[in-house]
């Protein structure tokens, strides 16, 4: 870590105000949280680290009111705090940004503000916008705030979020994963911000994410918590990454996916995209041609919002071509429709898993959710088989969930394996997977890859989408770069060097 600036940061860190101690939380025979004591201060960046479902976000749920422990006490400068809601927590000096955003999305940026920060009395919007536009040149998080919420990109979302925790009066604000959602621009503004929060308004920060890199960056102390309880907490100063993926994981190998051979070669290709033009007013496609042969994985790379978006959605069907043709196995589809485009065998991870699977619905349910058909018979579906198949993928796929646990009180790493299980156990003649290990911890990260590389190795044609740069060049056969809407060129994946890369991502083709 830093060492130098490490120490001058950590000195600034005020004393600790609050006090989780013994925390407790079950949700019926998990146990997400054992006796966990943790103290924040204010002025300090504070990470929350561990894998997938070691408790990260039940914990500040329960600092921020969401949830309740069953047992434990929360104390702010020696006093005991009852805190039932959100509100409680606001009125503490807490705020939270959730990995799901609370805004309502046809509202504006003001009006969704002044929902949160009016009280009992009714604020009058014109000054609710004068606030605005003052808290966010003072925290340097611009935002528009008159636009309708729904019609921002989600970086700008977050923001908004951010300027309504921190205009309701915070001193301690929590961020959960705010990092997985955005590109790497987003990336590097949300950390300055950070960093002037710390310094500039003496806010303490509790930053959980999966990326050791921005810890490095910016936490001043960092604590790990490992299935439910706090193994480490200290000063970030001095601790390597190594050292905080190991008190993560404890003393397991991390699996290392090797690349092998490419079975590819002199094989006829599966996925044919031909002269493909989508016109749209901001974006679109500009004559794609591209192909992906069995067996091989073809990375898409390019700075987001360069077409990447629109590739995946008319290969999922949700965005209709304008002209060009795209072809399976030979056959030339007449439309690219989910249904022609499912039965051609072309399977699909998308990018928000939660748009893709029903949060209400068990995992043995969402586990079928595209194939219905394979488990009905005339009049009902057949739940023993449903559960057959949803055990032997928990088993093969190391998902850390029952069959019959509903879907939206699984981690994010096992929400993942759960929809690439549903995608591979199709074995599906292509796989479209976009951003397949955002918001997933280490170990999570290298086992989705290595499921990616297995599916390589059955022979199945792989499109990934990625906007971390190393997954592409780790994992693909060729590269496929995107700039503007179009393919701006192609290089070989295994000699692929990260120059060549980052100048035909800047446009530049020599
Ligand atoms: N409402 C709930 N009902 C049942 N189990 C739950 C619920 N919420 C969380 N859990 C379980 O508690 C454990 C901790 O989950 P939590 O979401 O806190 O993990 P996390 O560390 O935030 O993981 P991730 O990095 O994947 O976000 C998991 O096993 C999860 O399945
Ligand atoms: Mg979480």
């Amino acid at each position: 870590m830093n060492s130098v600036e490490g120490v001058a940061i950590a000195s600034r860190g005020g004393a600790p105000s609050i006090f989780l101690s013994n925390i407790t939380k079950a949700y019926g025979e998990t146990v997400a949280l054992s006796d966990v004591s943790l103290d924040l201060r204010t002025s300090e960046v504070h990470a929350l680290l561990g894998e997938n479902g070691a408790g990260k976000t039940t914990l500040m749920k329960i600092l921020y009111g969401l949830t309740q422990p069953d047992s434990g006490q929360i104390k702010a400068d020696g006093v005991a705090l009852q805190i039932n809601s959100p509100r409680d927590a606001r009125a503490a000096g807490i705020g939270m940004v959730t990995q799901h955003f609370s805004l309502v999305k046809n509202m504006t940026v003001v009006e969704n503000i002044a929902l949160a920060i009016a009280r009992t009395f009714s604020l009058d919007l014109d000054s609710v916008r004068d606030a605005v536009v003052a808290a966010s040149t003072r925290y340097g998080l611009e935002v528009p705030p008159d636009a309708i919420i729904g019609s921002l990109p989600i970086g700008l979302q977050q923001r908004v979020e951010i300027l309504k925790a921190l205009m309701s009066g915070c001193s301690y604000l929590i961020l959960d994963e705010p990092t997985a959602v955005l590109g790497p621009q987003d990336i590097d503004s949300l950390l300055e911000v950070i960093t002037q929060l710390r310094s500039e308004a003496k806010i303490g920060v509790v930053l959980i994410s999966h990326k050791m890199a921005e810890i490095e960056k910016i936490a001043d102390r960092v604590s790990v918590l490992r299935r439910g309880k706090v193994v480490s907490s200290s000063l970030a100063n001095g601790i390597t990454s190594k050292e905080l993926i190991t008190l993560m994981v404890g003393e397991q190998e991390s699996g290392v996916v090797l690349r092998s051979e490419s079975q590819s070669h002199g094989r006829d290709p599966i996925l044919v995209l031909d002269s493909v033009v989508v016109k749209m007013e901001i974006g679109g496609l500009n004559n794609v041609s591209l192909d992906v042969r069995p067996g091989e994985i073809v990375g898409i790379a390019g700075v987001s919002g360069n077409g990447q978006t629109e590739l995946v959605n008319i290969l999922s069907g949700t965005l209709s071509i304008d002209s060009g043709t795209i072809a399976v196995e030979g056959a030339t589809l007449t439309q690219n429709t989910p249904q022609l485009l499912m039965r051609a065998g072309v399977g699909m991870l998308g990018e928000d898993r939660h748009a893709s699977a029903v949060h209400a619905l068990q995992v043995m349910e969402n586990l079928v959710l595209d194939c219905v058909d394979n488990f009905a018979t005339k009049v009902q579906l057949n739940r023993k088989k449903m559960l057959e198949h949803c055990e032997s993928a928990i088993n093969q796929f190391e998902i850390k969930a029952t069959a019959k646990q509903v879907f939206g009180t699984l981690s994010g790493g096992n929400m993942q394996k759960v929809l690439l299980a549903r995608l591979f156990s199709r074995k599906p003649k292509v796989a479209i997977i976009s951003q397949p290990t955002r918001g997933l911890d280490v170990m999570a990260t290298s086992y989705v890859r290595s499921l990616i590389s297995k599916a390589r190795l059955d022979g199945t044609a792989v499109l990934l989408v990625s906007e971390d740069l190393d997954e592409v060049l780790e994992l693909a056969d060729r590269v496929a770069v995107m700039y503007r809407g179009s393919v701006i060129g192609v290089v070989d994946g295994a000699n692929a060097s990260r120059e060549k890369i980052g100048e035909l991502m800047a446009g530049i083709v020599r």
